[in-house]
């Protein structure tokens, strides 16, 4: 979560640092099996183990109005939400699958699997205004959900592992864990604003233009289910042409 929010919020900084990010991210070899082993798999185990916990703790809340006590709620409130949110995420940018049958004919036509890697802002602008203010909003509160879930469960994690155990070391811990939370969260609230705020059209010229110099440079093959134009056959909405690619022929020859 960490390193996915650092990467969404370098577009911040510019249409061209996130873009970057996204061909290195995208140049690594077997993304899917990277995806499903590390990302996918273990999420929906901590899910799936995570729905038993819930459902078999019980809270005291009613009795002990305590801050670890309304901790200990929250965990389980925001765990729901990111629940939710993280599996409608997915769908919403990624699709879940890669398979052309299932973007083409479930995916796409209800609005889902809208993050083209190489028009990695420009899509993610049109994605996260697709429907007024909804998706920004429901993108900053499930941001603050996942990130109150993991800075709190790590506090708590601390005390299962026997990390911090005294009243003393659980307090400063606590504050360890506060001052982690606030900063993943704004780095979170960060990406969610520069996703909202690009302008999709000025993005996707400098996206093109980045392709064109890295497929004539030979540093990444030609991939058009990668891109805006190649995926949705220049039916993108608010999307510029953007400059003709030329491939050279030793490139195209090779594959
Ligand atoms: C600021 C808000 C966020 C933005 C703009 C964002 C953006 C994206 C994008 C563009 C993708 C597609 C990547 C691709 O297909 O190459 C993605 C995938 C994903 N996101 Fe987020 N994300 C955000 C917050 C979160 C949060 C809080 C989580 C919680 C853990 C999360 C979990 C995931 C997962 C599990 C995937 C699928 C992994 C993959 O595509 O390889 N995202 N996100």
């Amino acid at each position: 979560m960490c390193v996915h929010l650092v990467t969404n919020s370098s577009l911040a900084s510019g249409v061209d640092v996130f873009q970057n990010a996204v061909f290195a991210i995208h140049s690594l070899p077997f993304l899917p099996v990277i995806e499903w082993l590390f990302i996918f798999l273990p999420i929906i185990f901590h899910a799936v183990v995570g729905i038993w916990i819930a459902r078999s703790g019980h809270s005291n809340l009613n009795r002990y109005r305590l801050a670890g006590n309304r901790r200990y709620t929250w965990q389980r409130i925001t765990g729901y939400i990111a629940f939710v949110f993280i599996f409608t995420h997915v769908f919403h940018l990624h699709g879940w699958f890669h398979a052309d049958w299932w973007l083409k004919t479930v995916a796409e036509p209800i609005g889902m699997a809208q993050f083209d890697p190489y028009n990695a802002a420009s899509s993610l602008a049109n994605a996260m205004n697709s429907l007024g203010i909804l998706w920004p909003i429901f993108y900053a509160l499930g941001v603050l959900a996942c990130v109150f879930h993991l800075a709190n469960g790590i506090w708590t994690a601390g005390i299962t592992w026997g990390l911090w155990l005294t009243p003393n070391a659980q307090a400063r811990a606590s504050y360890v864990c506060l001052g982690f939370g606030i900063l993943l969260g704004l780095v979170g609230l960060t990406a969610t604003g520069a996703a909202t705020r690009t302008d999709p059209a000025a993005a996707k010229a400098t996206e093109d233009q980045m392709y064109k110099v890295r497929v004539e440079g030979l540093m990444i093959k030609p991939n058009e289910h990668k891109r805006t134009d190649g995926r949705r056959h220049g039916h993108s909405s608010e999307a510029s042409p953007g400059p003709t690619l030329i491939i050279p022929q030793a490139v195209t020859g090779s594959r």
